[in-house]
C-alpha cells in the first residue's frame, strides 16, 4: 500500500501521466471515487474487487507475490462478509493463474467455497498507454471470464454501460490466454516487419514501399462496396522501426514463452520475435557507424526517450540501450523528449544533457537518432535546413520524407 499515492489520488493529482486523467480524476474524486489504504473497508463495502497489481517478469516466470498477497487479504475479509462478493483478476497473468493460484488462496483465507459462497473471474484490460481513457470509454471488445454464470453475470452488470460492445463470455483460463495472444500477435507483426526491413536494407529495397504494397492486400485493408478502402489500425504495427518496448509487449511475450516452455512447447516463433526486437536498436548504431566509425567525442543527439509517443514511460525503450552504447563509445550525447526527459535523466544522470527545446537539441549535433514517433519530429527537415552543417539524420521510425534531408539514413532503407 502506498499512502502517498492514495493521498495524491484523493487530492485529484494523478501519480502517473496519462492523457486526460487529471480532468477525469478531478471530476470524480470525492464524488463517486475514493482511494483508500483500508482494504478491509473497501472489500466489505463493495460488491466486486478488481485486482490490478503488477505482475513483473523476473526472467523465468511472472512474479505472483503481489497478487497472492492481495488475494490473501481479500479472502480474510470475505471470511466475515455475509453478502455475495466477486473477486476479479485484471492483472495480466498466465493461463490458469486465476483458478489455480488466486482461487485457492481466496478459499483458504476465507474458509468459504468459490462458486456457492463468492465469485471469481478474470477480466483482462486492453488499454494502451497514452490512449487509456479513450480505449476504456470506447472499447473494441470486453472479455468476461468467470468460474460460473453468476461471476460472469456480475461482470456483465459491471459493464452494463457498454451495451453495444462485443463481449466474449468465457472461463478465466481463456480470458488470460486472450490477453497474451493479443499482445504477442502485435509484437509479432512488428518483429516480422523488422526482419523484412533488415533484409530490404541489405538488398537495396526500401521497406516503406514494400509495406505500402503489402498493406494494399484487400484482406489487410478491405475495399468497401463504394470503392473506399478501410485502413485498419493494425497496419501501423506492420511497419519497420527501431523496435518495440514498453511495460507490456516485451514482458508479455517473454512470459508467454516461459509459460509455453514450461508446458513443453518450443515457442520458436515468439522467441524469434524477442530475438529480432532485441537486435533492432543495434541497427541504429550500425547506421551511425557507417558514417562515424569512431564515436569518441562525436556530438550525437537522441530524439525520443519514451518507448512510444504520448507517454513519459521509458521502460524497455529502444532509446535506452542506444544511449548507453553511445556513452560507452565516448560520444557526447544530447537528449530530447517532449515529456520523458525527467525519467531518462534518472537513468543517465548528468552523462546526457537533456534539452527542453527541439531546435536547441539539434543545433550542434553531428548526427541525430530519431527513436520515438513523436509528431513534433516531423519539423526536423525544417529545423536542420538552416544549420550551417546539417547533421546526419537516422530515422528509426521512418516518419520523415527522406528526400527532405540532405544526409538521411533510415531503418529498412536500402539503396540500390
Ligand atoms: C499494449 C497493447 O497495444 C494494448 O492493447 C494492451 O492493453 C497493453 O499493451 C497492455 O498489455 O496493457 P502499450 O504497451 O501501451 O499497449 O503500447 P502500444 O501502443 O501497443 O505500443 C507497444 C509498442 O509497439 C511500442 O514500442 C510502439 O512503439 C510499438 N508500436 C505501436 C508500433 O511499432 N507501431 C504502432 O502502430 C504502435
Amino acid at each position: 500500500m502506498d499512502a502517498t499515492k492514495v493521498a495524491r489520488i484523493n487530492a485529484g493529482d494523478p501519480p502517473i501521466y496519462e492523457l486526460g486523467l487529471e480532468d477525469l480524476l478531478k471530476r470524480h474524486i470525492g464524488q463517486n471515487l475514493r482511494a483508500t489504504t483500508d482494504l478491509a473497508q473497501a472489500v466489505a463495502n463493495s460488491e466486486i474487487s478488481l485486482i490490478a497489481v503488477g505482475t513483473p517478469f523476473d526472467g523465468s516466470a511472472i512474479d505472483l507475490s503481489y497478487i497472492r498477497e492481495v488475494a490473501r487479504q481479500i479472502g480474510t475479509v470475505l471470511r466475515d462478509k455475509t453478502d455475495y462478493h466477486v473477486v476479479i483478476v485484471k492483472s495480466t497473468v498466465v493461463p490458469g493463474t486465476t483458478e489455480d493460484t488466486v482461487l485457492p488462496i481466496l478459499e483458504e483465507a476465507s474458509g468459504k467455497r468459490a462458486g456457492p459462497d463468492f465469485g471469481v473471474g478474470m477480466n483482462p484490460e486492453f488499454l494502451r498507454e497514452g490512449e487509456a481513457i479513450n480505449d476504456f470509454m470506447e472499447p473494441d471488445r470486453i472479455v468476461l471470464g468467470g468460474i460460473d454464470e453468476r461471476s460472469i453475470a456480475a461482470l456483465d452488470e459491471l459493464y452494463a454501460g457498454f451495451p453495444d460492445v462485443d463481449k466474449v463470455r468465457t472461463n478465466p483460463r481463456t480470458a488470460e490466454m486472450i490477453k497474451y495472444t493479443a499482445n504477442s500477435l502485435l509484437a509479432t507483426l512488428i518483429s516480422f516487419s523488422n526482419e523484412i526491413g533488415n533484409l530490404c536494407a541489405q538488398v537495396g529495397v526500401d521497406v516503406v514501399e514494400v509495406m505500402e504494397g503489402v498493406h494494399l492486400d484487400k484482406r489487410l485493408s478491405p475495399i468497401l462496396a463504394d470503392g473506399t478502402r478501410v485502413n485498419p489500425a493494425s497496419l501501423t504495427y506492420l511497419a519497420a522501426g527501431c523496435g518495440f518496448g514498453g511495460s507490456c509487449f516485451p514482458k508479455d511475450v517473454k512470459a508467454l514463452i516461459a509459460y509455453g516452455e514450461n508446458e513443453g512447447h518450443s515457442m520458436a516463433l515468439l522467441k524469434s520475435v524477442i530475438h529480432v526486437n532485441e537486435a533492432q536498436p543495434q541497427k541504429m548504431l550500425a547506421l551511425l557507424h557507417k558514417h562515424f566509425p569512431d564515436l569518441k567525442g562525436r556530438r550525437i543527439t537522441v530524439l525520443g526517450m519514451a518507448f512510444k509517443p504520448g507517454t513519459d514511460d521509458i521502460r524497455e525503450s529502444p532509446s535506452l540501450p542506444v544511449t548507453k552504447q553511445l556513452l560507452d563509445a565516448g560520444a557526447i550525447v544530447t537528449g530530447f523528449d517532449p515529456i520523458a526527459c525527467e525519467e531518462a535523466q534518472k537513468v543517465f544522470g548528468d552523462r546526457v544533457v537533456f534539452r527542453e527545446d527541439l531546435a536547441d537539441a539539434l543545433s550542434d549535433a553531428e548526427a541525430v537518432l530519431l527513436m520515438t514517433r513523436w509528431p513534433q519530429f516531423e519539423q526536423l527537415p525544417e529545423l536542420v535546413k538552416n544549420l550551417s552543417t546539417p547533421p546526419l539524420v537516422i530515422d528509426g521510425r521512418r516518419m520523415l520524407t527522406r528526400t527532405a534531408l540532405s544526409r538521411y539514413e533510415g531503418i529498412g532503407l536500402g539503396r540500390a
